[in-house]
This record gives structure tokens, C-alpha cells and sequence, in this order.
């Protein structure tokens, strides 16, 4: 599928995006390990989190749904998964790959965990590392490289881990790991990333403490199924806060947007650039902090983005490179070199397609910096990344000509929906198959 956008319009409208795709794979991964039965509400029907449903009926979990973003697990307790008899593919998913590796790890049983092209290319030895220290048997490709074969019957010993890497995959990976820990097993982190586990760990009724930067849990406890209520996708309302922010005369209204302080970067770094973003009405709903968003167009401009910001924006620098593209001033982004393992290497695909639309752009190893400037018209390749897909789709509302952008069917892995939404927001926007 290629989306073919022509260029102007603007965003108006009030709009609930899919759910958080974080918290939709915690979400069946600790309600099919928990005691009892967890509802699920504002479940992303997403394909990554939709193969983290097809792993755990693989191993036997009863799951209904998901039907209108509704689910209903029957879990199986921390020790009650069955065997699977083939390979769990997790698709486009690195969260599923690192999270799952983490749950088999402590299993009687022997796995193999597989994925598509992209993610039998991604970096596997961040998770394998630990692993190994509390005991787990995990086999590779060379580098760590998918598929990962794990040995079940192994007796992990809690560790303390110090994150060498901001990454809510590994420290998640980690902790579910240290459910089947003997003792206890703690990480630090060298900066904070996104929270979801331990609060989610906590909502299922497992004590997880976070004192002086040090997260920890001890093994050998239980969860006990609950009700979870998803957001909608601080991520994937990006698209929408960037488009409204650079398409004069936009209005937008973002409903029950997941406003967690670990995901907020993306309207910091824009608030930053002078957008105007009110948030309204904020609450709490089941641990999580959620909020209406209401976004209009206003000039933006380059600056330097604040390296703590970084690891609190990861998924959201393709939305905000087209931001620096439609800025004033030049926009320089450093400590960002995990784009470059992410679906694709964002820093090279977003700086390849900036340059085909005429954006100047210096790719460094570990950023970007780039000129705003006129956004032309031209053919993008996405490199099968969901997140390179829409940030092209959005550059339309300020390109001088129609944008084509190749290969998208994986916006469907985050965004279900996409293109029906943001068409109806305004973008001018054709998918064809
Ligand atoms: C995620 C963590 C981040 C993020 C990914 C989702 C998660 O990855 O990019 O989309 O759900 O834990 P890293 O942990 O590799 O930074």
C-alpha cells in the first residue's frame, strides 16, 4: 500500500486515536500471567499487540476479542502457560521480542521466538545479556540477532541490573524476568524511560518499589487479574499534534490521550518550538495519567532539543523532524542513536526522504540537525516503518506538491485506521493498494 497525499489543508476536529500500543501488550502479557480474569478496555487492535494475543493462545491462554478495542483473558497464573508447539512469530514487534524473552526466560519449557524482516534484524544481546547473568539459557544469531531459542527449565537468580541503555524494553524485560527470580532483581536506569510496567505491575497486585532511582521486586509472588482501561496513544497522537501544529488554521481536540510523564516529551520539545498545546481536563484512570489535548496551528521554531527529552520522545522524532522541517531556524537533535535500531534506522530514513523533499539535513551518529525550510513534493521511501509512513503523510500540509509515500502497510502494526482518520481530519490524503 502507498499513501499519496496532496499537499495543503489543515486538521480540525476532535479525534480519539487507537490505544497505547505499550500498555496493549503489557496488558495481555500480565493479565494472561495473573490469577483470574482481566478486562481489557481501549485495547490497540494493532498488529504488534494482536500477535502478543496469538503467542499467549499459542501457550494456552483463553483470550476473547478483542471487539471494539474489548478483551477478556481467563489468565493462567505465573506458572500456568503450556508448551508452545511452533515457533511464537511477534511480526514488526521489538517490545513483544524483548518483553516475551523476559516470560520465557523463567518457563519450564523451551521456546523459539521469530519476527518479519525488520525485527530478525534487531538487536536481541541488550536483552540476552542479563538474561544470561540470572541464569537463562538464550541462543542467537550472531550479534544477538534473532531468532532467540530459550532453554526452559533454568533457575533464575535475581540480579541487579545497571541499564547500560535507556530502554523501557530491557529494564520490562528484566522485571518480568524477576517474577521467576529467586530473590530479589533491581535495575537502574541512566535515565528514566517509560514506566508501564511498574505501574501496570502494581495495578495486578505485585509490589514493585522505585526508591533513589533503584526499581526493583522480588521473585516467587503472584498477580491477581484486574480491569485495565488503555489510553489513546500519546504516540499516534503525535502525527495530529505535529500536522495541527504546522497547517495554519487547524484546530484539534485529541481525546483521552495517556499523558504519562515517561511519554511526554513529544509536547515538551513542541512547546518548546512555540506550538500551542493546551491540556485539559488531565485525570487519572487505573494508574495511568490521561488528558484531552487541544492543538492549534502556530509558527515554530528550530531549537535545541534538550537531551533529557530524548529517551521521553523516542517513537515520536519522525512526527517532530517534520516539525524542524516546517520551523524557522535550524533544529539540532544529539543523544538520539537508538533511532538508528529502531522498525528502521530513523535517522537515516527520515533524513533520506527530508532530502527528496528538499528539506537541507546533516545526519550525525547519534541525531540530526536540520534547516526548516519549503517542503516540496516527491516519492518517500518508509523502509517499512509505520512511524516513517506517517511523518511523510503529514509533511503534506505544508508541501508546494503531492507526496507519495511507499510501502505503509505497516502503519497498521500502531495506527489501525490511520488514513480514514486523519483524512477525515483534513489531510488530503489517497492509500492505494
Ligand atoms: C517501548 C519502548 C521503547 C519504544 C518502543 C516501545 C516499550 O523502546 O521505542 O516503541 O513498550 O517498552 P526501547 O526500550 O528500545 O527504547
Amino acid at each position: 500500500m502507498k499513501f499519496v497525499v496532496q499537499p495543503g489543508g489543515q486538521l480540525t476536529g476532535e479525534h480519539r486515536v487507537p490505544g497505547d500500543k505499550s500498555m496493549s501488550h503489557r496488558a495481555v502479557m500480565l493479565g494472561s500471567l495473573a490469577e483470574g480474569t482481566t478486562e481489557v478496555t481501549g485495547f490497540l487492535e494493532g498488529e504488534d499487540a494482536l500477535r502478543t494475543i496469538a503467542a499467549f493462545r499459542q501457550m494456552g491462554v483463553a483470550i476473547d476479542g478483542p471487539e471494539a478495542g474489548s478483551l477478556t483473558i481467563t489468565g493462567v497464573g505465573l506458572h500456568g502457560l503450556a508448551a508452545p508447539q511452533q515457533a511464537l512469530d511477534l511480526g514488526n514487534a521489538g517490545t513483544g521480542m524483548r518483553l516475551f524473552a523476559g516470560i520465557l526466560a523463567g518457563q519450564t519449557f523451551d521456546s523459539e521466538l521469530i519476527g518479519d524482516a525488520s525485527l530478525m534484524q534487531r538487536p536481541m544481546g541488550r536483552v540476552i545479556n542479563p538474561l544470561s547473568k540470572m541464569g537463562a539459557r538464550i541462543e542467537s544469531l550472531s550479534e544477538g540477532r534473532p531468532p532467540l531459542v530459550i532453554s526452559g527449565g533454568q533457575d533464575l537468580q535475581g540480579i541487579h541490573y545497571d541499564l547500560p541503555i535507556a530502554s523501557a524494553q530491557v529494564k520490562s524485560c528484566v522485571l518480568l524476568a524477576g517474577l521467576y527470580a529467586k530473590g530479589r532483581t533491581s535495575i537502574t536506569e541512566p535515565a528514566p524511560t517509560r514506566d508501564h510496567t511498574e505501574r501496570m505491575l502494581g495495578g495486578f497486585g505485585y509490589d514493585v518499589d522505585s526508591t533513589n532511582g533503584v526499581i526493583g521486586l522480588d521473585g516467587g509472588g503472584r498477580l491477581v487479574g484486574t480491569s485495565i482501561d488503555i489510553p489513546a496513544d500519546v504516540s499516534s497522537a503525535a502525527f495530529l499534534l505535529v500536522g495541527a501544529s504546522i497547517a495554519p488554521g487547524s484546530d484539534v481536540l485529541l481525546k483521552h490521550v495517556g499523558m504519562n510523564p515517561t511519554r511526554v516529551g513529544v509536547l515538551n520539545i513542541l512547546t518548546l518550538m512555540g506550538a500551542d498545546i493546551s491540556v485539559l481536563n488531565p485525570r487519572e484512570i487505573g494508574g495511568e495519567p490521561v488528558a484531552d489535548l487541544h492543538v492549534r496551528y502556530a509558527p515554530l521554531h528550530g531549537i535545541d532539543i534538550p537531551e533529557d527529552e530524548v529517551p521521553l520522545a523516542i517513537d515520536e522524532f519522525p512526527a517532530l523532524f517534520i516539525a524542524a522541517a516546517c520551523a524557522s531556524g535550524t533544529t539540532i537533535l544529539r543523544g538520539a542513536s537508538e533511532l538508528r535500531v529502531k522498525e528502521s534506522d530513523r535517522i537515516a530514513a527520515m533524513a533520506e526522504g527530508l532530502s527528496t523533499l528538499g528539506i537541507k539535513n546533516e545526519p550525525t551518529s547519534d541525531g540530526i540537525v536540520i534547516e526548516g525550510g519549503q517542503l516540496g513534493g516527491g516519492s518517500v521511501n518508509t523502509f517499512h516503518d509505520h512511524r516513517i509512513a506517517m511523518a511523510f503523510a503529514i509533511a503534506g500540509l505544508r508541501a508546494s506538491a503531492a507526496i507519495e509515500v511507499l510501502d505503509c502497510d505497516h502503519v497498521a502494526t500502531s495506527f489501525p485506521g490511520f488514513a480514514e482518520l486523519i483524512s477525515s481530519a483534513g489531510l488530503k490524503l489517497d492509500a492505494h493498494r
